[in-house]
């Protein structure tokens, strides 16, 4: 299992402390969370920060952007040290169009995709992704309860990719815990954010080693 922390649980005041952490812990991926406000209802931190990660690990930079006009800021993110850049879904009108823009400045491309949203949308577009993050809480806070349907939707997901022949990766984000973790493994996830679940843990990197053996 790939686990991808997420910084967005961690204590800000020490974001050194909790990066350099992470990047001697057995996670693969650190997994940033970038809101504007707008697109979901909550502002977390942008590039200043997402800089400020990127000196102290060398450990892949998964950013997954929750933000209206993603377009607008593609080449800002690939300059700031991102590796994996998942756009949602919902915020793009041509989405085909800023995934290709992202390959081409060299990250790999994700799309996140809402609750509410099928899998069902991204047929089109399939063989052109990297990662599809399936949102298994609503976006925008982190520690909120996780929505059970979306054990189905991985494997409604699996199916799709059987189908087009394709070969993203398949992440899910929210609500991860010991228990929903193996749920989405057993259905067919290969990459795991946590972020409450790993921070409010009495040892994160011990929290991050059981995730991996999921
Ligand atoms: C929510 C974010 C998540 C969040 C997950 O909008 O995309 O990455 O940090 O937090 P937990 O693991 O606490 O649900
Ligand atoms: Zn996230």
């Amino acid at each position: 299992m790939i686990v991808s922390p997420s910084v967005l649980s961690c204590d800000f005041g020490n974001i050194q402390r909790d990066t350099e952490m992470l990047d001697q812990s057995q996670a693969d991926w650190l997994h940033i969370d970038v809101m504007d406000g707008v697109f979901v209802p909550n502002i977390s931190f942008g590039f200043p920060v997402l800089e400020a990660i990127r000196k102290h690990t060398k450990k892949t930079l998964d950013v997954h952007i929750m933000i209206e006009n993603p377009d607008d800021f593609l080449e800002q993110f690939q300059k700031s040290g991102t590796d994996i850049l998942t756009v949602h879904y919902e915020a793009c009108r041509h989405l085909h169009r800023t995934i290709s823009r992202i390959k081409e400045l060299g990250m790999k491309a994700g799309v996140a995709l809402n609750p509410h949203t099928p899998v069902s949308v991204l047929e089109e577009v399939a063989c052109d992704l990297d990662l599809v993050l399936i949102m298994s809480v609503n976006p925008g806070f982190g520690g909120q309860k996780f929505i059970a349907s979306s054990v189905e939707k991985v494997r409604s997901l699996v199916d799709l990719r059987t189908k087009k022949k394709a070969s993203f990766l398949i992440e899910v984000d929210g609500g991860v815990n010991l228990e929903t973790g193996k749920q989405l493994a057993e259905a067919g996830a290969e990459a795991l954010v946590a972020g409450s679940f790993v921070f409010n843990s009495a040892s994160p990197q011990e929290t991050i080693s059981q995730l991996k053996s999921l």
